[in-house]
């Protein structure tokens, strides 16, 4: 039985605390879990990206935005061990072409008529007219990309044509992989020499690593990837491109990249530092394995500590002269410039190590053709996707340890 006058002391309780009294009746409990609304992770990310790319982009981003919500367009990495040359005829016969080859044929063009103009100049002002002409000055990304032998097949801009899947020649060999052609401007970048020892510190799934292996110069290679279920598919990458003896001399590793400035110090020519990012193009598309979903705001809050956590360790595993490339598919100043700009004070206070940043601007030039650059970035460069050339983003920057 209830108290006497019970209900009375409830509704006096309830006023002094300044509620209104509501019948038992109408009384009910929000199931917020179920009930609430989920914003789908693509919408957070367009919307975080409409407020931070709006002021970094300005009147650029309405195209971004709109390249980057529609389909991506595909570069064609030739596989050079299997049959390339008659892959790249077939290539060649679809309209597509070898971007690599034509920024080289084009730089030498400028290289040659730089040169004329300067004999022109030296026989007018008459000094010494009778020598061969002044050989042109080889710009180092012409250098790089002849001696790289990578070779990449798109279709012109403007032009949205696919690749076909590639297909097994009759050892079981594929003869391209189809990548995001910006991928490989870290990878030119990073210029590998014959017999460089060379460091990819986040490999997986293997993109890179399989263009690495493509200049046929790597006289080592560590492929690191800390994610075992990615690293199988860095392997399989490998075994389906990658002859047996070629792999054989391939380290794949599934170490924490963190750490490597304490496993191998001072040891590779060239490391590349493909750091995990908020990927925003998959961001704005993909739900699943979205980092803008909320139970992954504090991982990606982390990221740019992670990434300059890796690039010190990248820095690090460099042996002195070495050179380091930093690379991102994110447009945020945040994972990029920020990154680096801290990276190379964290060398110098703390390690004593001086870095230098390599100028790469020359890399807008030669292909202006193929891809749209971002004029913008205070370090490093950033190629910005755009409906025509719907490639990136790509973000990468080159350091040397001094
Ligand atoms: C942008 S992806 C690399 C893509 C790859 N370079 C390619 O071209 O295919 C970033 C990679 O970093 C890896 N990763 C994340 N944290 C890492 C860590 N602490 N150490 C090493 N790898 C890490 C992820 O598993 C992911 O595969």
């Amino acid at each position: 039985m209830a108290a006497p006058g019970g209900r009375a002391v409830l509704l006096r309780r309830v006023r002094v605390l300044g509620l209104s009294p509501v019948s038992r009746r109408y009384l009910y409990k929000k199931k917020w879990a179920t009930t609430s609304p989920r914003i789908p992770a693509t919408r957070l990310a367009l919307h975080h990206f409409d407020t931070t790319y709006s002021l970094q982009l300005q009147e650029l981003w309405p195209a971004v935005r709109a390249a980057m919500l529609c389909e991506q367009k595909y570069g064609a990495l030739l596989n050079n061990f299997t049959s390339a040359d008659l892959v790249a005829q077939q290539l060649e016969l679809l309209g597509a072409t070898d971007f690599v080859s034509e920024a080289a044929r084009r730089d030498q063009c400028w290289q040659e008529s730089a040169g004329v103009e300067a004999e022109k100049r030296k026989t007018l002002e008459g000094s010494g007219g009778d020598g061969p002409a002044v050989p042109a000055e080889t710009s180092p990304l012409l250098r790089a990309s002849v001696s790289s032998n990578i070779k990449c097949y798109t279709f012109p801009r403007g032009d949205i044509s696919r690749f076909r899947p590639a297909w097994p020649d009759s050892l079981g060999i594929l003869s391209y992989y189809l990548m995001d052609a910006a991928s490989l401007l870290p990878v030119l970048a990073l210029n590998v020499k014959p017999d460089d020892l060379v460091l990819d510190l986040c490999a997986a799934p293997g993109g890179k690593t399989l263009a690495l292996l493509q200049t046929g110069a790597c006289g080592y290679l560590a492929a690191n990837d800390v994610s075992i279920s990615r690293t199988k598919r860095l392997y399989h990458i490998l075994n389906s491109y990658i002859p047996k003896k070629v792999r054989e001399a391939v380290s794949v590793t599934s170490h924490d990249g963190r750490d490597w400035g304490e496993l191998q110090r001072t040891t590779f020519h060239k490391v590349l530092v493909d750091v995990p990012c908020t990927t925003d193009r998959h961001s704005v598309m993909e739900e699943e394995n979205n980092i803008f979903h909320k139970i992954r705001t504090k991982e990606r809050q982390m990221l740019p500590m992670l990434q300059l956590q890796l690039l010190m360790a990248g820095i690090l595993a460099a042996k002195p002269e070495g050179e380091v490339v930093y690379s991102t598919c994110s447009l945020s100043p945040l994972q990029n410039e920020h990154v680096v700009e801290r990276a190379i004070d964290i060398a110098e206070t703390q390690f004593n190590i001086t870095v230098h940043v390599e100028d790469l601007s020359h890399f807008r030039m030669l292909f202006q053709d193929t891809f749209c650059f971002f004029s913008g970035c205070r370090l490093g460069e950033l190629v910005l996707p755009h409906l025509t050339a719907n490639f990136g983003p790509m973000y990468f920057c080159k350091l040397r340890r001094e």
